[in-house]
């Protein structure tokens, strides 16, 4: 069933936060229904502007469609991630995204808010929600380039004026996480203080952590045993991830992650049977180790086992 991400986050405000995932092709798809049912958890599903365009913009989709009608227990919202203006208007209009991110956090303050208002706008006439973000991340966004060094954390007296006169329903704001599999060279972490401060002025105002994924070490080891130059990637520490629901984080975005277990299982899998040659053979094991990733990233984000009390909540 697809719902707004408001809905979900009016059932985990301050308890848990939602896991965000995004994908890309049927076997990511597979596995993200099966690790969301196998824990018992609502999900997001996000959809990049690049995924859009890896294939065609309906095959997604038709995929997500189709795995609504397989598996009718699932409670998600589909949400479009990093959206321009334009994006975000042909998602508006199509029917099918329940949530919309407009990213316009490189302009400056006073565009930022003209554009997500316009955006506001149109997807409210129709029932849809809207992401912004105030604040830039480290790291490298779809269409943004922001060094480490220059990268800026979300100031709460702004973000309070930016949430009033955009009309946005949720707000990502950067808090020291980067996107990527490279996110901290030192001693660096999350700045739980700025989130303790935007809590303060925007209370119950649902929060978003992009740039989550953990980048387990263990995981780098097996890719780089098998074969992978990914030496001194770095990631958040999951067992924050509670704290930070605490503090109003009600979405956390993970997709480097995903993308890391893609690259562990294909590589050791044709390390393994270099005789080998159809692409089922790995397929299966990703789609395995995928839902078993999902299901280990709900228990961290708290959404594990949330399913019944959101589909109660959905019944009122
Ligand atoms: O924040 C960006 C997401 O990880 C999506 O990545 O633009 O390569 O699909 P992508
Ligand atoms: P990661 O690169 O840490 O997985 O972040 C994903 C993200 O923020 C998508 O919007
Ligand atoms: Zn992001």
């Amino acid at each position: 069933m697809i719902v707004t991400t408001k809905k979900l986050f009016e059932a985990a405000y301050g308890k848990y936060a939602i896991g965000a995932y995004n994908i890309n092709n049927l076997e990511q798809t597979m596995g993200l229904f099966r690790g969301n049912l196998d824990s018992q958890a609502p999900f997001i599903i996000q959809i990049s502007k690049g995924a859009r365009t890896y294939t065609h913009k309906l095959m997604l989709e038709g995929l997500i469609r189709t795995a609504d009608q397989v598996f009718p227990e699932a409670v998600f919202a589909v949400h479009l991630d990093h959206g321009d203006e334009q994006t975000c208007y042909d998602c508006i209009s199509s029917g099918f995204y329940s949530s919309v991110m407009i990213d316009a956090s490189q302009q400056p303050f006073e565009k930022n808010i003209e554009i997500t208002r316009r955006v506001v706008d149109a997807a409210h006439a129709k029932g849809i929600v809207v992401e912004a973000e105030l604040g830039q991340l480290g790291g490298v966004e779809e269409h943004v380039k922001v060094s480490e060094a220059d990268a800026k954390l979300t100031d709460p007296a702004q973000a309070k004026e930016f949430v009033e006169r955009s009309g946005c329903d949720s707000l990502a704001c950067a808090i020291g996480t980067s996107h990527g599999a490279f996110k901290f060279s030192g001693t660096q972490g999350l700045h739980f203080e700025v989130l303790e401060e935007l809590q303060k002025r925007l209370p119950g105002f649902p929060l978003v952590m992009h740039g989550s994924s953990s980048v387990p070490q263990e995981e780098v080891e097996r890719i780089n045993k098998a074969g992978g130059k990914m030496a001194g990637a770095k990631g958040v520490d999951a067992t924050q991830f509670r704290r930070a629901a605490q503090l109003g984080v009600t979405k956390i975005n993970i997709d480097t992650d995903g993308r890391l277990v893609w690259t562990r299982v294909h590589r050791e899998f044709f390390r393994d049977y270099p005789e080998k040659f159809d692409l089922r053979d790995p397929g299966k094991i990703f789609m395995a180790e995928y839902a078993k990733f999902i299901a280990e990233k709900n228990g961290y984000l708290g959404s594990a086992g949330q399913l019944g009390a959101v589909r109660a909540m959905l019944a009122k």
